[in-house]
């Protein structure tokens, strides 16, 4: 794993969206991985900046997303489609035909063997990843395994409070959603990381310490990325002592 210490977020977001750029224009039929939430959105603004500065172009790349709320259909404010949509596709000229999402609002089940069909074929090029406050990569929460592909999972209170938020009331935060296995995301061929604030401190400590891989903490599985680069501001790190194999550098 490496680290990089920014001074920032809004550092950690530029830095994160120059790696996705990278990538893309190296190869212009990437396979993006994406995420949600409150963390990636600036990393999604640098892109539509860049976008627009013609800096890079997403016209070819093809993308995933890492989870989607069971029952929200993609017209929903609170869906992840709607987010991505809002935040990069429509700003950025990603043609939905090219985007791969949980759909919430399909059979459960059947969704996610479509999903799985589509990750045994493909594999991820760069992985943008955030982390919750319990650990959780995707929505892989807390629990006694770590799982290999798209499954469905139920939240647990500590995640449908932390995204609460988003929502008008706790009672309309799904239950249940589908979320990318941590198997799928250990593929990826490059991760790209990003904390921000202190609600993420004993996660990230979990992660970037020299503590046990526990499925207790998902996130802890990065352990073992082989090209895994976190990006925090210079206020969380301060309270982290990274492990020694643990790259470190400075902005
Ligand atoms: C969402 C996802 C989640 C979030 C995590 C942090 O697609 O993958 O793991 O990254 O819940 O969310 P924020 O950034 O809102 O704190």
């Amino acid at each position: 794993m490496r680290l990089v210490i920014t001074k920032s977020d809004e550092e950690s977001a530029r830095l994160a969206a120059g790696c996705i750029a990278e990538v893309v224009n190296e190869k212009r039929d990437s396979l993006l991985g994406f995420a949600t939430g409150s963390t990636p959105e600036p990393v999604y603004a640098q892109l539509v900046a860049m976008c627009a500065r013609g800096e890079v172009d997403f016209s070819g790349v093809r993308t995933v997303n890492l989870d989607e709320y069971v029952g929200l259909n993609a017209e929903d404010p609170h869906s992840y489609m709607y987010y991505m949509r809002k935040n990069l596709f429509d700003k950025a000229g990603i043609d939905l035909s090219r985007v791969t999402i949980p759909r919430g609002d399909a059979d459960p089940e059947e969704e996610v063997r479509r999903l799985n069909a589509f990750s045994d074929k493909n594999n991820i090029d760069i992985q943008l990843l955030g982390v919750g406050v319990n650990g959780h990569i995707g929505f892989n929460e807390p629990c006694d395994c770590f799982y290999n592909k798209y499954h469905i999972v139920t939240l647990t209170e500590k995640t449908k409070k932390s995204n609460s938020r988003m929502f008008s009331r706790m009672e309309d935060v799904p239950e249940r959603a589908i979320t990318m296995g941590v198997g799928d995301i250990m593929r990826a061929k490059r991760i790209v990381f990003l904390a921000n604030g202190i609600e993420k401190l004993d996660a990230m400590k979990a992660i970037l310490e020299p503590r046990d891989v526990t499925p207790r903490i998902q996130g802890t599985i990065l352990k073992f990325h082989q090209d895994c680069k976190i990006i925090i501001d210079k206020v969380l790190a301060e309270l982290i002592n990274p492990a020694p194999e643990v790259e470190v550098s400075y902005t």
